[in-house]
C-alpha cells in the first residue's frame, strides 16, 4: 500500500487546559503516524512502548516505520505497576531519551495508562502520543488525560493528568482483538449511548463485521470528548461517565478481578437502570431495554455474588464522596442524574433481583 492509498483520517479537536490536542480516526491511520508526528512538530527522539502480545502484531512494524526503538512490557493489568514504570524509566535513560523525547503508547488501556504516567513523570514530563489498539482504549482510556498505575492496595491509586500531543485511532487494528475484549469496549460505548446518544443502543452495531463501525467509534469518542472538555479534572459532570461503575467496581472487586472491567460495566448498566426504576426515576421499559441490549451484545446481565458483599465492596470505592454512595441514574436515555441519597436497601434489592 502506498501512502496515497491510505484514507485521510477524520479529526476531532479536544480543548484541554494544558493545551488542545487532536484525535485522528481512520482505517490505516497508524501507517501515517510519521506524517502526523511531523505535522505536530514532534521531531525529538521517539520510542514506542507496547506489550508482548502487540509487539509482533503491530509494534515491530510501527518501530520500523518510524525508525525508533521499541520498549516491550509484559501483557496484563497485573503489570500496570510502579515496578514496570521503573523498568520503562531505565530503558528511556539507556536509549538517551531527553526533554524533547516522545513516548508513543501502542496498546490497550494498560499500556496507555502506564506509558502516560511514565511520560508525565520522566524528566518532569515528555511528549506523549496515544495509539490505542483495544476498543476500550479507543473510545475511553486514550481520551481525557487520566494516566496512572495500580498499587497492591487497589487499582489506579497513583496517577496524573497528562494530555497527549495527539491520539491516533486506527480501527483496522481491531480484527485481532479477542471477542471477550471486544464486548468490553462495547460496554463503554453502550454506556455513552445511554448518557448521550440513543442511536448507539442497537445490538446490530456491535457485530464484529459491521462495516460502519468506524462511525460508531467516532460517535463514542465525541461523547467522551464533550465530557472531558466540559470538566477536564472530573469535578462535576464528568462523573456521569461513571454510569454503571459503582456496581461495576464493586463486582470486579468481589470477583477478585476475575471479571473484566467491561463485563462488570455491562452488568453495572443493567443494575443502574434497575435502581433508577426502583427509586422512581423511570419506568420498567428502560431497565428492560438496557438488559436486552447488554445481553444481546454478549455481556453479563446477572451476577451470582452475595448482594451484601457487593454492597460492602462499594464502601471502598475510591470515587465515593464521604460515606454516601454515589450513583449515576437515568430518568431516560440521554438524561442521567447523579444521586447520593439512594437507600442501601434499594441497592440490595436490585442486586438480589439480578442474581444468577
Ligand atoms: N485512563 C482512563 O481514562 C481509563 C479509562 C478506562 C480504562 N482505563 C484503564 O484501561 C485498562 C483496561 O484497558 P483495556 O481494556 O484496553 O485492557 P488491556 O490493555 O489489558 O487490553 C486487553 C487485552 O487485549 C490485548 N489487545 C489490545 N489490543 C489488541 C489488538 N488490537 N489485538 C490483539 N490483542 C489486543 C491486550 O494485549 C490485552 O491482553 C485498565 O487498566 C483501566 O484502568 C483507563
Ligand atoms: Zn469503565
Amino acid at each position: 500500500m502506498t501512502f496515497s492509498e491510505i484514507p485521510a483520517p477524520e479529526r476531532i479537536d479536544v480543548q484541554a487546559p494544558e493545551g488542545n490536542y487532536a484525535v485522528y480516526i481512520g482505517n490505516k491511520a497508524l501507517k501515517t503516524l510519521d506524517v502526523i508526528m511531523r505535522l505536530h512538530g514532534l521531531n525529538g527522539k521517539a520510542v514506542v512502548i507496547t506489550n508482548q502480545v502487540l509487539a509482533p502484531l503491530y509494534g515491530n512494524m510501527l518501530a520500523e516505520l518510524l525508525s525508533v526503538p521499541l520498549i516491550t512490557i509484559p501483557d496484563g493489568e497485573q503489570h500496570k505497576t510502579l515496578d514496570v514504570v521503573r523498568f520503562v524509566y531505565d530503558r528511556l535513560l539507556e536509549l538517551g531519551i531527553d526533554r524533547q523525547g516522545v513516548l508513543i503508547a501502542l496498546g490497550g488501556g494498560v499500556v496507555g495508562d502506564l506509558a502516560g504516567f511514565a511520560a508525565a513523570t520522566f524528566l518532569r514530563g515528555i511528549a506523549f502520543v496515544q495509539a490505542p489498539t483495544s476498543l476500550l482504549a479507543m473510545v475511553d482510556a486514550s481520551i481525557g488525560g487520566k494516566v496512572g498505575v495500580d498499587l497492591p492496595q487497589g487499582k489506579n491509586l497513583v496517577g496524573a493528568f497528562k494530555q497527549p500531543a495527539f491520539v491516533v485511532v486506527d480501527p483496522s487494528l481491531l480484527p485481532t482483538l479477542p471477542d471477550a475484549e471486544w464486548v468490553c469496549g462495547a460496554a463503554e460505548i453502550i454506556k455513552s449511548g445511554l448518557l448521550r446518544d440513543a442511536s448507539l443502543l442497537d445490538a446490530a452495531l456491535y457485530q464484529r463485521d459491521n462495516k460502519a463501525f468506524t462511525d460508531v467509534i467516532r460517535r463514542a469518542i465525541q461523547i467522551k470528548v464533550d465530557y472531558v472538555q466540559r470538566d477536564p479534572y472530573e469535578q462535576d459532570i464528568r462523573a456521569e461517565l461513571n454510569l454503571g461503575h459503582t456496581f461495576a467496581h464493586a463486582v470486579e472487586k468481589v470477583s477478585g478481578y476475575t471479571w473484566r472491567h467491561g463485563e462488570a460495566v455491562g452488568f453495572g448498566l443493567v443494575a443502574a437502570a434497575r435502581l433508577s426504576q426502583a427509586v422512581g426515576l423511570c419506568s420498567a421499559a428502560l431497565p428492560d431495554q438496557v438488559e436486552q441490549l447488554v445481553g444481546a451484545v454478549g455481556l453479563p446481565t446477572r451476577c451470582g455474588f452475595e448482594p451484601s458483599d457487593v454492597r460492602a465492596a462499594m464502601r471502598t470505592d475510591k470515587k465515593r464522596q464521604g460515606e454516601a454512595m454515589r450513583f449515576v441514574l437515568l430518568r431516560e436515555v440521554g438524561q442521567p442524574e447523579i444521586r447520593d441519597d439512594v437507600p442501601s436497601q434499594a441497592v440490595l434489592d436490585v442486586l438480589e433481583s439480578l442474581r444468577d
